[in-house]
């Protein structure tokens, strides 16, 4: 087995690599003077199980080509197996064609990954459970949540209530509430037809309870705060956000400082960036992805993983 990184989340590559048992390969990864990637294995490949590890976050033109260049290398060196591990797959939101003319950009991606070479796929809360049927090698999707829930069990709130932000988060918010037997609320955003504002309804009740509001992530933050106010509005005792992925842009940070959102519960599946002024608590997730890519490696379950 062979674990390499590209440059998008080095520092969680390590710890991956140090879990795993295995330093991370070396690799030179480069560009020429007009921006094209170079990469060069710097180890022999031939008949290994290799396992990259490239999150596709900002910015993900960048780490997506260098994942793709990593693996056509990987590949044309005659690695036996060739694994991407992506702990945050970018481009996931557009899984759909939900007006004309658009793409289907996460489609797209799955199409590449093979392309240039993976065998399979090793992901993280993907923005829908759907993307793994668009590939036909083997996905192994894994959860944060037993890493989040852990966190959140030892607060012991007394009167818990699971958000989702948005419809769409509404799987996750039930996996959460199931576990943590707490109660669970949606927040259902609405178009007004005419001016085409959104407006925002509370489905349940958080009235005296500690909210979690959950999503898989956060970029401006826009949804995160938008349905904190509400939760505050609807009598909400206090509010905590956990997201998967927190890329979180400057204007979202601000919108976060202003919100009535407490701490924000997330992982290092990106990379973590002078977060002055927020509550930000980071769990590891290396454990996890170290201990799934060993299980892949010796053909052993990964679903046991998650019997929480
Ligand atoms: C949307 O469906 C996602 O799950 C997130 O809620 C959304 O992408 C968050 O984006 P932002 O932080 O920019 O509102």
């Amino acid at each position: 087995m062979r674990v390499f990184s590209g440059n998008a989340n080095r520092p969680l590559a390590e710890k991956i690599a140090a879990y795993v048992g295995h330093p991370l390969g070396e690799v030179m990864i480069s560009r020429f003077p007009d921006g094209e990637v170079f990469v060069k294995y710097i180890e022999n490949l031939r008949g290994k199980d290799v396992f990259i590890i490239q999150p596709t976050c900002y910015p993900p033109n960048e780490n997506l080509m260098e994942l793709l260049i990593m693996m056509d290398a990987a590949r044309r060196a005659s690695a036996a197996r060739i694994t991407a591990v992506m702990p945050f797959f970018g481009y996931a939101r557009q899984d759909r064609k939900d007006q004309p003319r658009v793409p289907i950009t996460a489609k797209l991606v799955a199409n590449l990954l093979v392309a240039a070479g993976a065998n399979r796929l090793l992901a993280m809360d993907l923005h829908s459970q759907q993307i793994q049927g668009f590939f036909d090698i083997p996905v192994d999707h894994l959860f944060a949540s037993p890493v989040i829930m852990k966190y959140l069990q030892e607060k012991n709130y007394p009167k818990l209530v699971i958000v989702a932000p948005d419809t769409g988060g509404l799987k996750m918010a039930h996996g959460y509430a199931g576990t943590l037997h707490a109660g669970l609320a949606i927040v259902a955003k609405q178009r007004k037809s005419a001016t085409d504002i959104e407006t925002l309804n509370m489905v349940g009740d958080v009235d005296g309870c500690h909210a979690v509001l959950v999503d898989d992530l956060t970029s401006t933050a826009g949804t995160l705060c938008a349905a904190a106010k509400l939760c505050k509005a609807h009598g909400a005792k206090s509010i905590t956000a956990a997201v998967t992925h927190a890329m979180l842009t400057d204007d979202g940070l601000e919108r976060l400082r202003k919100s009535p959102i407490e701490e924000l519960v997330t992982t290092d599946t990106v990379p973590r960036k002078a977060w002055d002024g927020v509550n930000i608590k980071v769990l590891s997730v290396a454990d996890l992805l170290g201990e799934a890519i060993l299980r892949i490696h010796n053909d052993q379950s990964v679903t046991s993983l998650f019997r929480i």
